[in-house]
């Protein structure tokens, strides 16, 4: 039995795609168990920067298995797009693609939904891909999965029923439902069609592969602290990216999963609204984000910067039971004449070492920083620890002791191979 977890320790955007690519040459499956296209991968391929929102990166290996399983909300819209972009890159998916029949199938309304809810109240800073009203469905028992999108009469009687549950939030938008209605009927018979043949029981397929103790990548979307139940709610995401949430989303037993691999960027990032202690909103910020190319790969929005928040990442340690770490984008601190962690956070006059779960808290709390000096030095290209200057190794063990876990790989680097092993020799499977 061979399987492991990697999955992102802040907000999203730690640079999963990458890592999830370098490890895939030695998986044979690679399996998404949550989220939809809000997320956004981006690979190098050919020396160009390539973006998968739904599809497995592993997709890029061409003998990989590329698993999208229950957990994971399809856009077939989105979907027929990112196979057409595969295609015209020569890569191809039938054979080695599947998706579960019980995922759940996002359809137009929902992004109208999502659309006119980010106009109320609460601001959420969502993708607007419909992910949090199509698992809003699922959990009101009213949503559409992919084995009932195949079947023509389930899915037109469901159809009906959720435009009708749907008719007053709808109205906001000032769309003619009737329009609407035959647009998604009309959709539905080429986009069911495409489908079709990529539908199968992926929790069977999981199964079928570990018993042959074939190599199994689960791929994590988001990040810890955008989880439903973990992260700074509301401002989550509608599922669960947390190790829990591979078992849930992928049908497969606890004690099936052999490690959990954590990635966690060198300097904070989030996109979109809520709380983020260690938000830089000056100049140093600024020069995170242009060094990071820290725009949102799916919606191109400027992501907030700030420092490392160890308090933070402690807290996704404990939740996902992480041993092991890969630490990103060091490189792009390597400008930085100081370098400042966050220890803990002080709110009225209590210090706060453990994340708090009050949203007052998470939001008023400041910092309590440690500085250090910068690297002084360029980083990128360096492909051993021990070439790294002294003040980044520094900055890495400091790190390390503060949440308790070992970084075994460096990244520097957006391509496959600009990645630092500092523990040789690792079998993650
Ligand atoms: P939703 O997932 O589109 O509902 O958005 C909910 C929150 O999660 C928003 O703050 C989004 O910016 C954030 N989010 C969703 N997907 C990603 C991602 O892949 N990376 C980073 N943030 C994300």
């Amino acid at each position: 039995m061979s399987t492991l977890i990697v999955l992102g320790m802040q907000w999203g955007d730690e640079g999963k795609g990458k890592v999830v690519h370098y490890l895939a040459k030695q998986a044979d499956y690679v399996v998404r168990y949550q989220g939809g296209n809000n997320a956004g991968h981006t690979l190098i391929y050919e020396n160009k920067p390539f973006v998968l929102h739904l599809i497995p990166s592993g997709i890029l290996f061409r003998k990989k298995y590329c698993l999208i399983t229950n957990g994971v909300v399809v856009d077939p819209e989105a979907l027929k797009e990112e196979i057409y972009i595969l295609k015209k890159k020569g890569i191809f998916v039938t054979g080695r693609f599947f998706i579960s029949e019980q995922a759940h199938v996002i359809l137009p309304y929902h992004k109208l939904i999502d659309v006119i809810l980010e106009k109320g109240d609460v601001k959420i800073g969502t993708t607007k891909k419909g992910i949090g009203p199509a698992y809003a469905d699922k959990v009101k028992r009213i949503g559409i999965r992919v084995i009932d999108y195949l079947e023509k009469d389930v899915f037109e009687d469901l159809l009906e029923k959720n435009l009708n549950e749907k008719l007053f939030i709808l109205k906001k938008s000032k769309i003619n439902i009737l329009k609407l209605k035959e647009k998604i009927l009309k959709d539905h018979k080429e986009l069911s069609k495409l489908i079709k043949p990529f539908v199968a029981d992926t929790s069977l397929i999981i199964e079928n592969a570990i018993a042959k103790n074939k190599k199994i990548l689960f791929e994590s979307a988001q990040g810890t602290l955008l989880d439903l139940d973990f992260g700074t709610y509301p401002f989550v995401t509608s599922s669960n990216p947390i190790a829990g949430g591979a078992c849930l989303g992928a049908g497969v037993g606890p004690t099936k999963i052999n490690d959990v691999l954590g990635v966690v960027k060198a300097y904070a990032t989030r996109v979109g609204e809520g709380p983020f202690a260690t938000e830089l909103l000056d100049n140093v910020g600024e020069f995170l984000r242009e060094e990071g190319g820290e725009y949102g790969a799916t919606t191109g929005r400027p992501r907030r910067c700030g420092w490392f928040d160890a308090v933070a990442v402690r807290f996704s340690v404990r939740i996902n039971n992480i041993k092991h770490l890969v630490l990103t984008k060091l490189d792009c601190m390597q400008s930085l004449k100081k370098i400042k962690i966050c220890i803990a956070y002080k709110y009225k006059n209590d210090i706060y070492k453990e994340f708090p779960a009050s949203r007052t808290i998470q939001k008023y709390a400041k910092p309590v920083y440690e500085e250090i000096p910068g690297f002084n030095k360029r980083i990128k290209g360096i492909t051993k620890f021990d070439k790294l200057p002294i003040n980044a190794r520094k900055y890495i063990k400091r790190l390390e002791q503060l949440i308790g876990v070992s970084i075994d790989l460096i990244s520097l680097g957006r391509k496959r191979e600009e990645i630092i092993e500092i523990k040789k020799n690792t079998r993650w499977f």
